[in-house]
């Protein structure tokens, strides 16, 4: 990100309580973070965090029901290991890592690990009994208003709540309200509105900033940790009495609107068009829809009206309890998930470093990524496993393509 108001330092109203810095210091060069390794201290690892949310009885159930996001009591909506002098951070953890192999079909075996969450430090207490944990790592922002664009109705058009269809597979909307008006497309759980407010969001929870939408200058302190919510803060006369202004937030709003997905490569080659084959015989484009187009209402001109590759139909899908979070979210049940996008995948290590994939970056490559799918992607995933290897490396060439 550029210099406005995306890296900050400790005079500009950043924290009390923070996760990091910067933006770019989880979605590193607008790619994506990874999960840190067993038994190290997480708050080593910025692009990874912990949200805490309330769990439901029930919230297993794929419904129509919308579950708020309620955070723990004493510890807020995210838990972070940051802070400004004279605060007390929240704490740290690490994660160990649970293996089993997987066979495939031709005798590959590979292994997957399941990150494990485990408190090091808690600073202000324990958390509530109901509070529940979900691990994020941070995903790639690339195309995101594309993404804004897409209109609502076409969105409709590809789910199958009830799977009348009979395909297995039964995409679901995240609605947003009881009343059925709002559709949510930001985040793994497709729980944010608009791009905009994810922002703001960020701004607020992942960095401790007062945003229009958010303007209290506290961030994610809570009314049981006094000495945050009572600390110096940035709010300015000259940014409307805010830490991040109207003006600021149009800036960022744009970049991240604008960052454009990589094009497409090795479009013409053989492989390439054998591995959508692949790719299309496994089931995938059910839930990873490869064309969208966007609207003609964006203010921003260049996002109208444009095809574009996402693979995502950006609908929640019950991916199985392995993959589960620790709360539901507005409509989505902890076991489901927004489809990923695919646009980017084999150049994810190339910009950020180092990645992972899936919501929690357990998945250390493509492979991975494709072996954890349940739930309703079963089939998919038992299609994969039967692939001659040559099958295989031409569906990850295609994937890789994207
Ligand atoms: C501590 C790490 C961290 C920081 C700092 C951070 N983000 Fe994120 N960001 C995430 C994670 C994790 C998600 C996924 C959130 C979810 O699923 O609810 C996310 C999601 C997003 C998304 C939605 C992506 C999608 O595919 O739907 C946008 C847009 C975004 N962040 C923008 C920003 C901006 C702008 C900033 C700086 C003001 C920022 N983020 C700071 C970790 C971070
Ligand atoms: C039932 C819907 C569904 C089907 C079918 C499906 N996927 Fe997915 N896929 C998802 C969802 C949802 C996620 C995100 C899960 C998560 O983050 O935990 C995902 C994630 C991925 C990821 C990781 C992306 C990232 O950014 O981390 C890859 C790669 C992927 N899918 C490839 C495939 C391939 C290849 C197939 C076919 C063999 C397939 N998927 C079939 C829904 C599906």
């Amino acid at each position: 990100m550029g210099s406005i108001s995306s890296s900050t330092t400790a005079s500009d109203g950043l924290g009390p309580l923070f996760n990091t810095r910067s933006c770019n210091n989880c979605h590193i060069n607008n790619g994506r973070g990874h999960a840190p390794e067993a038994n190290i201290n997480g708050i080593s690892v910025p692009s990874f965090l912990i949200r805490l949310g309330k769990s439901y009885p029930n919230q297993n159930t794929p419904s129509n029901h919308v579950y708020p996001h309620i955070g723990d009591k004493t510890y807020g909506h995210q838990f972070q290991s940051q802070s400004t002098t004279g605060i007390s951070p929240e704490g740290d953890y690490y994660l160990t890592y649970q293996t089993h192999t997987e066979v495939l079909s031709d005798g590959t075996k590979i292994e997957l690990r399941k990150p494990q969450l485990h408190w090091r430090t808690l600073h202000y207490g324990n958390f509530e009994e109901s509070t529940g944990f979900t691990m994020l790592a941070s995903p790639a922002l690339v195309g995101m208003g594309l993404l804004d664009s897409i209109p609502d109705k076409s969105i409709l058009a590809n789910a199958d709540p009830n799977d009348s269809n009979n395909d297995g597979i039964s995409g679901r909307v995240n609605w947003l309200d009881e009343e059925q008006t709002v559709i949510g497309r930001f985040g793994y759980k497709a729980s944010v509105e608009t791009v905009d407010q994810q922002n703001q969001s960020a701004f607020h929870t992942d960095l401790g900033l007062s945003t229009p939408l958010n303007p209290t200058a506290s961030g994610d302190c809570t009314s049981r940790q006094r000495d945050c919510l009572n600390s110096p803060n940035g709010n300015s006369s000259h940014l409307d009495n805010l830490e991040v202004d109207e003006q600021q937030m149009r800036l960022v709003d744009l970049f991240v609107s604008l960052s454009s997905p990589p094009a497409m490569r090795n479009l013409k080659t053989t492989a390439f068009l054998e591995g959508k084959r692949v790719f299309d015989a496994a089931g995938c484009a059910g839930c990873h829809t490869p064309k969208m187009k966007t609207g003609n209402d964006s203010p921003l001109k260049a996002l109208n009206n444009r095809t574009f590759y996402p693979f995502t139909d950006l609908l929640l899908h019950d991916m199985g309890p392995e993959l589960a979070s620790g709360f539901p979210s507005f409509s989505a049940s902890p076991s489901e998930w927004r489809t990923a996008s695919l646009w980017g995948l084999g150049l994810s290590e190339q910009i950020s470093g180092r990645s992972g994939f899936l919501h929690d970056g357990r998945a250390r490559n493509i492979e991975e990524a494709i072996l954890w799918h349940g739930g309703e992607a079963t089939s998919s995933q038992r299609h994969f496993k039967a692939l001659t290897r040559e099958n295989r490396q031409k569906l990850i060439f295609f994937l890789e393509s994207l």
